[in-house]
């Protein structure tokens, strides 16, 4: 019997995490008897830094596996976002947990479906304008290159159902419409035309295929959210976000009182201005919030 642990989104270079604070996680970790580690993405913006938190971590002595998310990419080249060189990276492929039971990583991608707008050409000025990922050099659009990775994805779980392996999968894009947030207000109408690059449904609709699927955990929302049981799968997802979204730094500026309105946008500056005391409570605080960004799965 093991148990794998499961993290998304830790973004360590944003969020501005040292040594002391991985400690904190492995600390969690070793007394949750975790037995091994995936990381789902987001990880660093930079290679380096994310290779040195999978380095750090195997250090422990836990076997530990990734794969990329939005935010590694911009540092990659089309060839390495999904064959990069290194024994630990799954991208559509496996580790065994069991003799019954494999670990699946994938990557994944967007096809614009969660968008509120249908217009590609509107959805792609909209990249190039706000988002992170306008930095992502793709060899092709971004509905062609998700249908390509499903037809990887089809074949992968098809090939899993031949040799009878029941599958966790691991991914960094948001699989499932009933993790994707519409706002009522017609001032945040923006962020619901921005759903476009969370994920793609169709990813859920192929998992529907497969019952040798027992679960998916994904990050990328930075929205934590209790876990759906969907066709008899169970979805989890959990990222640890960016400082400014984290529940700690809600409580942070409650307990401070340092804002009237309880705005994330507003907290990076408020944050800025009280440094000294943010770390202090940082310090203190931030093995709640790790631990609540944690997906464990028994094996
Ligand atoms: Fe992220
Ligand atoms: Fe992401």
């Amino acid at each position: 019997m093991g148990r794998l642990a499961v993290v998304s989104d830790l973004h360590v270079d944003i969020n501005q995490l040292v040594t002391e604070d991985l400690e904190k996680l492995a600390q969690i970790l070793q007394d949750n008897n975790v037995s091994r580690i995936h990381f789902a993405g987001d990880t660093a913006n930079k290679i380096e830094p994310a290779l040195a938190v999978f380095d750090f971590f195997q250090r422990y002595g836990w076997p530990t596996t990734f794969n990329w998310g939005n935010h590694e990419m911009a540092d990659l080249t089309e060839a390495t976002i999904e064959t990069f060189d290194d024994q630990r990276f799954l991208n559509f492929r496996t580790a065994p947990l069991s003799k019954d039971l494999v670990l699946l990583g994938v990557n994944g991608w967007y096809d614009y479906g969660y968008s509120t707008i249908l217009d590609q050409k509107k959805i792609r000025r909209m990249k190039n304008l706000y988002w992170y990922d306008r930095m992502i050099q793709r060899s092709a659009s971004d509905p062609d290159i998700n249908q390509g990775l499903l037809q990887q994805l089809h074949s992968c779980l098809t090939k899993l159902t031949q040799q009878e392996k029941e599958v966790i999968l691991v991914t960094h894009f948001v699989p499932r419409r009933e993790f994707i947030v519409y706002q009522t207000n017609p001032a945040y109408e923006r962020w619901n035309e921005l759903n476009a690059f969370l994920g793609s449904e169709a990813v859920g609709d192929l998992i529907d295929h497969f019952p040798n699927v027992r679960q998916v955990i994904f990050g990328h929302t930075h929205r934590r959210f209790t876990d759906k049981s969907i066709n008899g799968v169970q979805y989890s997802c959990r990222p640890f976000g960016y400082f400014y979204e984290w529940q700690m730094t809600r409580r942070f500026m409650q307990e401070y009182q340092l804002t009237e309105v309880l705005n994330p946008l507003k907290f990076r500056g408020i944050i800025h201005r009280n440094r000294p005391l943010f770390d202090e409570y940082k310090e203190k605080h931030l093995p709640e919030e790790f631990q609540q960004a944690i997906t464990y799965i028994e094996y």
